[in-house]
């Protein structure tokens, strides 16, 4: 197992990138693989833990799967329920997304409630109340959900207190094959939910209103095969993005799409970089200049994204200028400041607010990666120190970074993982 990255700095972070597969696009789709008699074939699945522990759960499930480099080809005809491991289920928050396809095909389950990041209390109500009002019997105490189909699911209008990105695509999956239309509303309208709609009307679904507030679902009797290729990482490109900037450097992202990194790039042209994109590539240029902090707001696409906030916190740490940070969407996102602060910055943090007072160097220490976008945060910071960074936990990181060590060292980071 590897248990630290070692990083001597600092480093200007410059050269090309290839960005993988997005991995919270990845996740639903291959979960509603679960629907699916047939074979499908699904590209540009990134190698990612997330990914192998979900796959895993599945082949224990009975279902078939091949994988050649970033290719799946996944077989759900049988599905054998016995076969359950709850311990796989609590590695990742994803396994939520077992319930409504196993509803539908095995009519009952049982299950441990999912895990994940600690970003604080990740609670599942919007989840078990899609299921509710569809007609799903559900009880969920001590950390086992019980749930069963005792009635036909029955059509109806589904209204999301707060958005959501899990429980919009339970709401989805629960919906593909009822009879009347199913209406959503205040659903979330992340990329990666767009891409997971896509795939199911390739497969059949008929699901309408994709990228707006409200999503209308018309049941089909069955989905069919087909063969899907998954978008790019948006935030793995914007981390890269972040990584070359921090650095004073240039950097090529290709492999992406710039259309879904708007309010990412829109921050760093405001903190001075010049940004160059085309179709499927973004190329960024700070001219050897430091960043100018930048304030910030997160919230739901098409909003600036939590998943960016650490990467976007060191930034400021290391800019010109005082700047305010507002994490709207996960209470806990803040593991990576006190890290931050053992290596110099100044960081001031108040409830949801992140105040950074930019220095103009931060300085190797021993660190400790909490979660997945801290982990990669501190390798940022790592990469810009002076001296030698050791950030233990650093598994964490491969939830989220396909290849992480091969990339930097390829962007010439003087970095090494030691086991
Ligand atoms: C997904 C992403 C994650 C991203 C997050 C927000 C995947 C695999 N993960 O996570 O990378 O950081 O969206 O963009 O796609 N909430 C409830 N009740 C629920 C569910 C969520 O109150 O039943 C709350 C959460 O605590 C959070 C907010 O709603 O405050 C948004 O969470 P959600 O959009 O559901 O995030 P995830 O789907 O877990």
């Amino acid at each position: 197992m590897i248990k630290k990255f070692i990083i001597l700095g600092p480093n200007k972070i410059e050269g090309e990138v290839k960005i993988s597969g997005s991995k919270n696009s990845a996740l639903p789709i291959l979960y509603s693989c679960l629907l699916i008699k047939k074979e499908i074939i699904i590209k540009n699945i990134p190698n990612l833990k997330d990914i192998n522990i979900t796959l895993k759960l599945f082949k224990k499930i009975g279902i078939k799967i091949k994988r050649e480099k970033n290719i799946i080809i996944i077989n759900a005809k049988y599905i054998n329920i016995n076969y359950f491991s709850s311990n796989l289920i609590k590695k990742i928050r994803a396994s939520i997304w077992l319930l409504a396809p196993i509803l539908i095909r095995c009519k009952k389950i049982k299950m441990n409630t999912p895990g994940g990041c600690k970003l604080g209390y990740r609670p599942i109500d919007l989840h078990i109340y899609v299921l509710k009002h569809l007609g799903v019997k559900i009880k969920y105490k001590n950390n086992i959900i019980k749930a069963k189909i005792n009635k036909k699911l029955t059509s109806n209008v589904i209204l999301f207190k707060k958005k959501s990105v899990g429980a919009t695509i339970t709401s989805i999956l629960i919906s593909i094959f009822i009879k009347k239309k199913i209406i959503i509303k205040n659903c979330s309208k992340e990329p990666e939910i767009i891409d997971t709609i896509n795939f199911l009307n390739k497969c059949g679904a008929k699901i309408y209103g994709k990228g707006t507030n409200t999503i209308t679902i018309y049941g089909v009797k069955k989905l069919s095969s087909c063969k899907y290729k998954i978008l790019p990482d948006r935030i793995e490109t914007g981390t890269y993005l972040v990584a070359s900037a921090i650095s004073r450097g240039k950097i090529i992202c290709y492999n992406t799409n710039p259309n879904i990194l708007k309010s990412i790039l829109y921050k760093l042209k405001l903190s001075g970089a010049k940004i160059k994109i085309k179709n499927d590539f973004i190329k960024l240029d700070m001219k050897n200049k430091r960043c100018k902090s930048v304030n910030i707001i997160t919230n739901p696409y098409p909003y600036f994204p939590t998943d960016m906030q650490p990467q976007f916190t060191l930034l400021n740490c290391i800019s010109k200028g005082k700047s305010l940070i507002k994490e709207n969407i996960f209470k806990k996102r803040f593991s990576h400041i006190k890290q931050l602060k053992k290596m110099g910055a100044n960081i001031k943090h108040i409830n949801n607010k992140i105040i950074c007072y930019g220095v103009k160097k931060i300085f190797g220490k021993t660190i400790i990666a909490k979660d997945l976008r801290c982990a990669i945060t501190l390798i940022l910071a790592g990469c810009i120190a002076y001296g030698k960074t050791t950030i233990k936990y650093i598994n964490h990181v491969y939830r989220g970074y396909e290849n992480i060590i091969k990339k930097f060292k390829n962007l010439k980071i003087k970095i090494k993982k030691i086991n």
